[in-house]
């Protein structure tokens, strides 16, 4: 296969204009803003950016309510703004992703006031509409605790109407011809303004069948493909990145058998489970997920991902796993949210230690996937659990030492920088993070750097080295005749660890040794073909098999047969 998938080995910063900076000074982040620090984001190294959402929105939830899909929220500035950001993000050799918000719109939209106001305009049918109270009308939430029920009574339009999210959030009837024709019109509008691609929202539900009387909803796989075969015929390395937490069992339905659906996914299940490991330093489960999320067709990747602008969601872990994880990193009840999840950042979760978090960070790089990271993370930004809901984990960017954190001129910032406190801005800063090499704004940039010459984990395949120690994680890539190899301790103590590298035939000789990519300490196996390595409480190690010449032994094309896998 020619490398062109883009998508395979990138390195995406996930960002929210409102929260980056403001130009103009009126306490809310602009184009105009990011535009002015994507050299820095250039300089840090990232490939692509994803972009929440700036439409047209009442927000109410934080953008994720358009009531207008073709232009920018006034607030961060105009078309014309979105058009410069695109140019100056493509002469960075930066592609831009933006949220696309079709399961649902605000309830703000005018299709949905026009919808409410007569029955037989053309938009009625655009949403999903019941004259009596449906007997499901109180269960699937997404927000437990916070959202009462999935239909409510719209008084105007005398009838109850669906939504998955909050009551401010219709569904849009996306099984209907018409809503389809208008989210690829949506597509290609935001392409021709200069976007590589989509993270679709809440993907399960814009798919699944909605109704009054739909009592098991169902997927309806075959309207993923027709997204993907617009994308891509209206331009080629357009991707749609899902967010879809499902389980592994259905990840192929997502991806297509023949890679014909989703470019990319989140992958949920390896983000809980490795969270698990985190807390518990057990990463037997973690090892699971990463075997049951194996198979996928080779155009496909997985988004990986620590924190998002979400709840860190632990549903899928067992009761007793979702309690480590709640006792290691979320005690308190303020801290957690909707009865499954986290809703801190990662720094704070880690009590700030930058041991652990690069730990994190480098089971992030180096697990089978393309790497999302968020903003603010690179320097380890807190959150404020004073904030409703998720929001605490959204406030602004920190840059600097100077007022508001650099963040606005503005004295009365929309959403409050983080100020005071071992996270303040006073310490936490991006500024501050720039005149030291070790800290964690740099170490982020070496690692994205180093990331990038290991295309291996993004192009290979991936074995799990056994090691007989549950908190040690040995992973093995191979491709075109290159290998690398990681490991991780999970742990708080030092561990001791024998392996051998798994290579045979002619490629036995290479793995007898491990150049370390990071530090001096190289590996030499002993007389009986293993490694034994002692390696440091939350200690990290980035190899490179049989030298430094790989590039030199480097095949043109993928092996037919991979080097034996363990
Ligand atoms: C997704 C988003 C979340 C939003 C919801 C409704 O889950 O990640 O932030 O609230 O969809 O659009
Ligand atoms: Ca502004």
């Amino acid at each position: 296969m020619i490398n062109d998938l883009w998508y395979k080995n990138a390195v995406i910063y996930c960002l929210s204009v409102g929260a980056y900076m403001d130009a103009n000074g009126d306490g809310i982040g602009d184009f105009t803003g990011l535009m002015r620090r994507l050299d820095y984001l250039h300089g840090l190294g990232i490939t692509a950016i994803w972009l929440m959402p700036f439409q047209v929105s009442p927000h109410r939830d934080d953008g994720y309510d358009v009531s207008d899909y073709y232009g920018v929220d006034p607030r961060y500035g105009t078309l014309g703004d979105f058009v410069e950001f695109t140019h100056a993000a493509k002469q960075r050799g930066i592609r831009v992703l933006i949220d696309l918000v079709i399961n649902h719109t605000s309830d703000q939209h005018p299709w949905f006031k026009e919808a409410c106001k007569d029955p037989n305009s053309k938009h009625r049918d655009w949403y999903v509409w019941s004259k009596k109270k449906p007997a499901n009308a109180n269960t699937g939430m997404v927000f437990p605790g916070v959202q009462k029920s999935t239909w409510t009574y719209d008084e105007q339009a005398k009838a109850w109407y669906f939504h998955r999210f909050y009551d401010f959030q219709p569904d849009l009837n996306t099984s209907h011809p018409e809503v389809q024709a208008e989210i690829l019109k949506i597509m290609g509008f935001w392409i021709q303004l200069g976007v590589s691609g989509f993270r679709m929202d809440a993907v399960p539900f814009i798919i699944s069948t909605k109704g009054p009387d739909v009592r098991e909803p169902e997927e309806q796989y075959d309207m993923l493909r027709m997204f993907r075969e617009f994308l891509q015929w209206r331009q080629g390395d357009c991707i749609a990145l899902a967010e879809a937490n499902v389980l592994p069992e259905t990840d192929l339905e997502y991806f297509g058998d023949d890679g014909d659906r989703m470019h990319m996914m989140f992958n949920f299940q390896v983000n809980q489970n490795l969270f698990y490991a985190l807390a518990s330093a057990d990463m037997r489960p973690l090892v699971k997920a990463l075997k049951a999320t194996k198979p996928r067709p080779a155009t496909a990747q997985w988004g990986m991902f620590l924190r998002n602008h979400d709840e860190l969601d632990l549903g899928r872990l067992t009761d007793e796993q979702r309690q480590a994880v709640f006792a290691a990193f979320g005690p308190d009840p303020e801290m957690q949210l909707y009865d499954r999840g986290i809703r801190r950042r990662l720094a704070p979760m880690f009590d700030g230690d930058q041991r652990r978090l690069e730990l994190a960070y480098s089971l992030l790089f180096t697990l089978p996937a393309t790497p999302v990271i968020r903003y603010g993370d690179e320097i380890g930004m807190g959150d404020n659990l004073k904030l409703p809901e998720r929001n605490c984990a959204r406030t602004p960017m920190q840059w600097s030492n100077e007022p508001q954190g650099g963040f606005t001129k503005s004295d009365k910032p929309h959403v409050p920088v983080i100020s005071g406190g071992p996270y303040g801005y006073e310490h936490v800063n991006a500024a501050i993070q720039r005149r030291h090499p070790e800290s964690l704004l740099n170490w982020t940039e070496r690692i994205i750097r180093m990331r990038k010459e290991v295309p291996e984990v993004g192009w290979g395949d991936f074995t799990v080295i056994p090691t007989r120690d549950p908190s040690v994680l040995v992973m093995r890539y191979d491709w075109r005749n290159n290998w690398v190899l990681f490991v991780h301790n999970l742990d708080a103590k030092p561990h001791e660890v024998r392996f051998s590298v798994g290579l045979d035939g002619d490629n036995a000789e290479h793995g007898k040794l491990l150049v370390n990519l990071l530090a001096e300490d190289h590996s030499r196996a002993g007389e009986d073909g293993n490694h034994r390595l002692v390696i440091e409480a939350y200690g990290y190690r980035w190899y490179r098999v049989g030298g430094l010449d790989y590039l030199l032994r480097r095949t043109e094309v993928d092996e037919p047969l991979h080097p034996k896998t363990g």
